[in-house]
């Protein structure tokens, strides 16, 4: 008899990961084995509360019981067809989500890289069929400091060098202005503009809200122009700022919404391209798709989150708890804090640089039993599941104050 593998400790497995895993990201030194709702254990059993939720792919907390239910339900029945057939699960996905944002069609696919890939390209056939851009000539108007994914086209307009560096050549046909000046983006839009793409919040760059005012200014520039305007709603949406969509506390509606991130509830990949009929009614068999895009297992689980969204109750909590969350940190200003940027559940903190690099402050934050990921040097990203209670908000708060306090 062979004797069970004995299970490995966590610095065993961060040192087991570094000859075989490509070093594309520099993770905190924890290893998670479980999680539920507002909680992650190590595999020395040790609990965090999760003050980052995936990126806001979690915002409804590890494992909520519904989602489970919902993709144990459909993996027992279900989980693959290919677009090459229709599947049960999918009409309803659609018309509930479409339901849910406004908007009248729905484009599936898997990762958020892969709707903004999906929505540009979208785009750039409404501008041939329907604008009467002549071809190949499309321009696509983005923000500086955006972030919209990691693909080969998403790069080409970013402007983080560490993004880019490297994997030139890139792909034609972004104009970048800077993010929150309207009358940039009026100068760099013309008639070869197919659309405006931009995020209503920058979350990599640090939470960065605009000005109030923008959002709707963007609505109107770019009717006027008669261009799209594409909301990347990826990060932004489906609760995490107090509201489904972080472009209703403008009262605006987008041509084109990108989601993804908590549409699959934290269990697969599920992001969709959201718009309007005369919009996405561009694509013709053969002209886009994906062989997992609206799959029964991920439109299943993306339907019962469209269904906890529907409720409200998820909105109202990071409203109320954003709230919360933006008076514990105003009095963090001055005890470390130099400043910080808040909507919702959602915040960008800046560290004083004296005390330490944000990564030092997470790491800090990690050991007071608290998980959260620094970005741009010296900001710390709070993004904790919408679920989360008063209590657990407070007591990270806390931890915050001891592990800025060092
Ligand atoms: C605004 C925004 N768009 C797109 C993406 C890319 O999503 P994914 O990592 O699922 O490709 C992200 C990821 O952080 C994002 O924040």
């Amino acid at each position: 008899m062979t004797a069970p593998a004995r299970t490995r400790t966590s610095a065993e497995l961060i040192e087991a990961e570094e000859p075989v895993l490509a070093h594309n990201y520099h993770p905190l030194p924890v290893v998670v084995s479980g999680a539920e709702g507002t909680w992650v254990e190590d595999v020395e059993g040790r609990r965090y509360l999760d003050m980052l939720a995936g990126y806001s792919a979690l915002n409804f907390g590890h494992r909520h019981p519904a989602l489970i239910e919902a993709a144990h339900r459909q993996l027992d029945r279900l989980t693959l067809t290919s677009r090459a057939f229709h599947n049960d699960k999918l009409a309803g996905f659609a018309e509930r989500l479409a339901a849910l944002t406004g908007q009248d069609m729905v484009l599936p696919m898997n990762t958020g890289a892969e709707a903004v890939e999906s929505g540009i390209k979208v785009a750039r056939k409404w501008a041939y069929e329907v604008k009467g851009v002549p071809a190949d000539r499309a321009t696509i108007v983005v923000a500086a400091d955006n972030f919209h994914g990691r693909t080969t086209t998403i790069v080409s307009f970013s402007t983080d060098e560490t993004a880019r560096s490297g994997f030139g050549p890139f792909t034609p046909g972004f104009k970048v202005v800077p993010y929150n000046d309207l009358a940039a983006l009026e100068a760099a839009v013309d008639e070869t503009t197919a659309a405006v793409l931009i995020e209503p919040i920058q979350g990599e760059a640090g939470v960065i809200i605009p000005d109030d005012g923008y959002l709707a200014g963007v609505r109107e520039l770019t009717r006027r122009a008669g261009c799209l305007f594409v909301a990347d709603e990826i990060q932004s949406g489906l609760g995490r700022t107090g509201r489904t969509l972080a472009v209703e506390h403008e009262g605006v509606v987008p041509d084109v919404l990108l989601l993804g991130k908590a549409l699959g509830g934290g269990i697969v990949p599920v992001s969709a391209v959201v718009g309007s009929r005369d919009v996405l009614g561009v694509l013709r068999p053969g002209e886009h798709g994906s062989t997992f895009g609206g799959n029964p297992l991920a439109a299943a689980v993306g339907t019962a989150v469209v269904e906890l969204l529907e409720t409200g109750e998820f909105q109202r909590r990071a409203e109320e708890l954003g709230a919360v969350l933006g008076e514990g940190l105003t009095e963090l200003v001055g005890k470390g804090v130099v400043g910080f940027r808040a909507r919702g559940l959602w915040a960008g903190v800046d560290v004083d640089p004296a005390i330490g690099t944000g990564r030092e402050i997470s790491e800090r934050l990690m050991r007071e039993g608290v998980l959260a990921k620094d970005t741009h040097g010296s900001t710390i990203r709070l993004a904790p599941p919408l679920t989360i209670t008063e209590d657990e908000l407070r007591s990270a708060l806390g931890s915050l104050e001891k592990a800025l306090a060092g």
